[in-house]
Parts: C-alpha cells; structure tokens; sequence
C-alpha cells in the first residue's frame, strides 16, 4: 500500500449544511497524520481540470481554522459534473495526472448519489477515494449530512408561514426540496405540525387533501373567538398525482446531471384546492357564516403557495449535521489511509468506523409507508385515505441504539 502524503477534498452536487464540517474535520484529521489536504474546486468540474491549475488551496492549521462549520455551503464550491459523462476519452488519465501533478494519493468525496456514483467509478479506474455521506434530500441508505439543517428550515418557515396564514385565514401551501423522496417534507412538515404532507411516495387524491383541509380549517375558524385560522401542506417537489405523474413545470430544464429540474407542485396544489373551494355550497355558506364573504370580492377562501427553494438548504448548519460531517470527513480521511477504498461512511459509534460500499449507499431509499399510518392516527393527512396502523412489537438490544 502506498503511503499517502496529501488528500483532496471534494465537495459536489447540490450544497447544504453541515460540509464545511465535513471539508474542516477531513483537513484536521490528515494535519493530525501529518498530510497536507487540499481543495479541489467545484467539485468534479475541478477535478477533471487540475492538470490546468497553478495550486490549490492548502488547508494548513491557519487556513483550515477559518473554515466554519456551522456555515452552510461548502468552501470546497460546487458543480453538477459527472466524470463520466465528459466527452473526452482521455479523462481518467487526466485526472491521474492533475493529481500526481499535486501529489494527492486519495480524495474525500462529499456528496449524494450522483456524486457517490462517480466515487464509483473514479474507484474502479484506480482513484482511491472515500464518499462522505452528504444530501439534504436524505434518500441515501445512511444518515447524509445536510438532511438535519433542511429539515430545521424547513419547520422554521412552515411554522413562520403559520401567522400570515392566519391573519389572512389562508391556506398555506410550501413546495420543497427532496427530489423523487418525500424525507424532507415529510421530517419538516411534522416538525412544524403541518395539517398536511404530499410526499412522492404518495400519489396524491386531492379529493381527501381538500376534505381535510375542510373540515380543520373551517373548525378552527368556527371555534376561533377572532375567526381566525390556517392550514399549512407541506408538498414535496416530486410529488405526483393519483395516475403517479410528477406535478412539475414541463419547462424548468434540465440539471448538468442529466436530472429534470422539479418546480411547480405547490401551484398544482393551490389550484386543485381553489378550483373546489369556488364550486363548494358548503364553502360559501361557511364563509356567510362567519361574516367574511363579499359578493365578486372575497367568495371563497384564498391558498397562497410559497417556495423557498435553495432557502433550504442556506444559511447556517444545525449542530447536529456539524457533527455527523466531523465525524464523517475524519473517518474517511482514516479508512483512506487505511487502504479501504470505495466505500461511504455510514457512522462513527463508540469510536468505531462503520462504512458500506458506496454502491450500496447511494440505493435511494424512500419514506416508509408504515410510518404514515402512524402519524394519519395522530390526524396528518398525507393526501390518501389514512390506513390502519397495526405495529409489532421489538425489544431493542442496547448496542443497536444510535444517539448520534
Ligand atoms: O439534491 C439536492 C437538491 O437540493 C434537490 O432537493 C433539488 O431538487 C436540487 O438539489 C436543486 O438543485 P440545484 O441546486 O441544481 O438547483
């Protein structure tokens, strides 16, 4: 096995919480092993053109010391480049020169799935490389950091969105992040104690959005001594219809990726609702009822949809996600070292360095659908007609708990 004398680090796909911890503890831990670790810019787009680059980045004590992990983004940067998909025949070998010329022996690779494919393939051409769990879509098969802070975001704004909702006696309808899984929203939207959350594991039946939207945001009014109240729906941006059919704007584009960008699901939303609250006899005498109708003006209540977009995954890290990263960019800087190559770090526990191979991590995994029944028991409407939760029963052997 060679000895190691620098690292990169890589940063790629879309930024979130928690990498600086990731970029910081990697650099720390190679100083601690006396290493030297570099950034490699813009994620794989920097990769492939360091045969092109004067330096790099070289993240001493002084300069790694300025590089803040409660700070969401990544100092690395980004870009949505897959190796693979370059069309030049003569990449790898590029690539091993750009690292030779720099002299890395190994890469710590922070990313999601697209990014862990090409942790894959850069492995099976002879690059050693370990992935750092990172996606706020959370749809990997381990923990991945940025999930935490998206998720904190996300119930901050769906709890803010609560007082203009109410004032306004709005239905409030917030489209988020997550891709093809509803983790995000369906975290968030608890989190914030959503009325509803329409995640893509669920194809939605707005005829039981709209009936419990209904019956709680007309009780709330009624028993409200101001007449006053919301109802907040979390929808998630690849959320589909009852056919399964993705509600998206057929234009939004395409991602460097090759993915189609999602946008337009909370829309699909507010218009499904409104289009029923016009037609409703019972909408109409609620609001006589209440004193808030006006002939033309005001005939039926109003949804508003919001999207905060890359809000979500902006700003700051929650201390959780600053954790895990540390953990993770460390461990990976180890099992480089270590010779064990191609894998995702899964966890540190008790000290211990569990990792998978990251073909298996980056399985995308999705929402389990028991655990909607449960929480349709507590009165989320997850825009199916709720299901029977029956679970079983396991006793928990201690070393399995995680607390982190
Ligand atoms: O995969 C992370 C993610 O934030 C998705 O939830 C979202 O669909 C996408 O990235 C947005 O990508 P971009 O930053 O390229 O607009």
């Amino acid at each position: 096995m060679e000895t190691i004398k620098n690292i990169g680090i890589i940063t790629s796909g879309g930024d979130c919480g928690g990498l600086n911890a990731v970029v910081r503890s990697a650099a720390q831990m190679a100083i601690s092993m006396n290493m030297g670790a570099y950034i490699i810019p813009n994620g794989y787009a920097g990769l492939y053109n360091l045969t092109e680059m004067n330096s790099l980045v070289k993240l001493d004590e002084s300069r790694v010391d300025r590089v803040q992990s409660g700070l969401a983004g990544s100092e690395a940067g980004h870009s949505r480049v897959k190796i693979s998909k370059i069309p030049d025949p003569k990449k790898y070998e590029r690539i091993m020169k750009g690292l030779k010329k720099f002299d890395i022996g190994g890469l710590v690779i922070s990313g999601g799935d697209d990014t862990g494919s090409v942790v894959v393939d850069l492995n099976e051409h002879g690059i050693p490389c370990v992935h750092a769990p990172k996606t706020m879509d959370l749809d990997l098969q381990v923990y991945s950091v940025g999930a935490d802070s998206a998720i904190n975001r996300i119930s901050r704004f769906v709890e803010d969105l609560k007082t203009t909702g109410q004032t306004h006696n709005r239905i409030m309808i917030i489209e988020v992040f997550g891709r093809y899984a509803g983790h995000t929203a369906f975290r968030g939207g608890l989190g914030a104690d959503a009325d509803c959350i329409l995640i893509p594991e669920v194809p939605v039946d707005f005829d039981v959005v709209y009936e419990h939207m209904k019956k709680h945001y007309i009780k709330r009014i009624r028993e409200s001594d101001v007449r006053a109240g919301t109802y907040t729906i979390v929808a998630a941006e690849g959320m589909t219809d009852a056919s399964g059919v993705h509600l998206t704007d057929d234009g939004a584009g395409i991602d460097s990726f090759g993915h189609k960008k999602l946008a337009g699901a909370g829309k699909y939303v507010r218009n499904a609702l409104e289009t029923r609250m016009k037609t409703d006899p019972e909408v109409r005498d609620f609001m006589k009822e209440m004193g808030m109708y006006v002939p033309n003006l005001y005939e039926a209540p109003e949804a508003r949809e919001v999207v905060p977009g890359h809000l979500v995954r902006s700003g700051s890290s929650s201390s959780f996600d600053v954790n895990f990263g540390k953990e993770a960019g460390a461990a990976a800087v180890l099992l480089l070292v270590e010779g064990i190559h191609g894998v995702t770090v899964s966890s540190v526990q008790r000290g211990e360095i569990n990792y998978m191979p990251t073909k298996e991590a980056i399985v995308e995994r999705h929402v389990e659908l028991e655990m909607l029944a449960m929480y349709e028991r507590l009165g989320v409407c997850f825009g199916r007609k709720p299901v029977t939760y029956s679970p079983k029963f396991r006793k928990e052997n201690r070393r399995n708990i995680r607390y982190l």
